[in-house]
């Protein structure tokens, strides 16, 4: 499937997003490992989250989801069964690396395998730590998937600096932490996203957290057993970013999106626009155990950064969306220490500047970064408001490269294309209804 945009005027609405994909996926495993029955309300029921309710189903968990809404019949921590087959765990790299950490812990073999984009991503980072806890765990010769985990006695418990700024790792080691004897330790010199401690402390799993200026130090206590608990998903900060992009970029914008996730490992790139000159505004705040808020974005002139990379792991997945609000800032933005964008569902690097450059924008891309060149000095004060390049742009099969370039094809004077776009149910399942809903002149073909 292609997505077709032409240009539109002022976005408009209120809209509820779908939920948090790395809280929904969080909150599957941990409901499944518990003793008794979660309730959890919002669940995204993107591809990726699927993959991980389908595998836990496959190992004897009962789950039944109507309408967003999923109750997990959790089996405990030692209850999973033996899958009868090899679990497809997708596009999802999230599914595949927290799973080996709890796999790591059973007492049956396992395999895990993925599409053809996932099948190239990198697994030794997870499989080295996972290792020196004494798990038989291997990928391909290259280090990618599949992965075939073999019983191994109880794992053994690690203190373990993180080498990669990764959310992923530091998770499947947490996960690996509930079935060694003595508590595991994960250091951090930059703190990523953290759902995982947030949702055992939820699931009432002891979680110690050390802050020591931009590190920390997590100790994950491991437990006997512990007990089921309803969870709430807020919307996905990362699907918000590509309606919070298209009002910025949309002259008379105006735009309300509903109970969206606010946990401050996740939204630098709010703090990064607002910097830039943006007009976001919070409210009705909500203080859970994942704090949301409702954002209210209008059209602003935006004026370009220079990043502190200290930020990259709170805004990876956003860091898409802020190549395109850059390319329509006035002057120049610089980013540096991105080089995790190789890594994901596609070469990010590469992907949008593929993108950029099709668009007409100018740019100087880096092993781990970019610098762009705000497109037109003159956008805010002239009519010259649709200054990208009419294009055809590949997503490179990326649901975030997809999203953000149909995003920035609506200021360009023609209708344009990004295509194979098929990804984007990997997390956003309504991307389509729900731009149209705002205004956007958005098809698929
Ligand atoms: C995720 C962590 C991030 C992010 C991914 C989801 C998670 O990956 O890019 O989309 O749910 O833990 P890394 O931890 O590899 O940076």
């Amino acid at each position: 499937m292609d997505f077709k945009v032409k240009s539109g005027s002022g976005l408009s609405g209120e809209v509820q997003l779908p939920g948090d994909k790395s809280i929904s996926h969080r909150s599957i495993m941990c409901a499944a490992l518990a003793e008794g029955t979660s309730t959890i309300n919002g669940f995204l029921e993107g591809e990726d989250c699927l993959a991980t309710l389908d595998a836990f189903s496959k190992m004897g968990v009962s789950i039944n989801r109507t309408d967003n809404k999923v109750v997990v019949q959790g089996v405990g921590l030692n209850g999973l069964k033996e899958p009868d087959s090899e679990l497809y765990l997708g596009n999802s790299g999230t599914s595949m690396r927290l799973m080996s950490g709890i796999l790591s812990g059973q007492k049956f073999p396992t395999v895990l395998t993925g599409d053809s984009s996932l099948s190239l991503r990198p697994m030794e980072r997870i499989i080295t730590p996972l290792k020196l806890m004494g798990s038989s765990i291997s990928s391909n010769s290259e280090g990618n998937p599949p992965i075939k985990i073999q019983p191994s006695l109880k794992l053994k418990s690690l203190s373990y600096e993180l080498p990669i700024a990764s959310a992923q790792i530091k998770s499947c080691l947490m996960f690996a932490g509930l079935y060694t004897h003595s508590p595991i330790t994960i250091i951090e010199q930059l703190q990523t996203r953290n759902h995982t401690e947030l949702m055992f402390k939820k699931f009432g799993i002891e979680v110690e957290v050390k802050e020591d200026g931009d590190a920390r130090e997590i100790k994950v206590i491991p437990p006997e057993s512990f007990s089921a608990t309803d969870i709430n998903v807020p919307a996905d900060f990362s699907s918000a970013a590509f309606f919070i992009l298209a009002a910025l970029i949309t002259p008379e914008s105006n735009l309300t999106l509903k109970n969206v996730g606010i946990n401050p490992t996740r939204t630098a790139l709010l703090e990064v626009l607002q910097g830039m000159g943006a007009n976001i505004k919070l409210f009705n705040v909500i203080d859970e155990y994942e704090p949301s808020a409702d954002l209210q974005i209008k059209f602003s002139k935006l004026k370009g950064i220079e990043l502190d990379p200290k930020l990259i792991p709170n805004l990876i997945d956003e860091l898409p969306v802020l190549f395109v609000a850059a390319s329509l800032a006035e002057g120049k933005t610089k980013i540096r220490g991105a080089e995790e964008l190789r890594a994901k569902e596609s070469d990010r690097l590469e992907a949008m500047s593929n993108s950029l450059n099709r668009l007409g924008v100018s740019f100087d891309e880096y092993a781990d970064g970019i610098d762009i060149q705000g497109l037109n000095q003159e956008y805010y004060s002239s009519n010259r408001n649709l200054p990208f390049k009419a294009a055809i742009i590949n997503s490179f099969d990326d649901h975030r490269i997809a999203m953000a370039s149909a995003i920035a094809c609506t200021r360009a004077p023609n209708e344009s294309k990004v295509e194979d776009v098929d990804n984007v149910i990997t997390s956003f399942p309504n991307f389509l209804d729900t731009c149209r809903r705002i205004g956007m002149e958005i098809d698929n073909s």
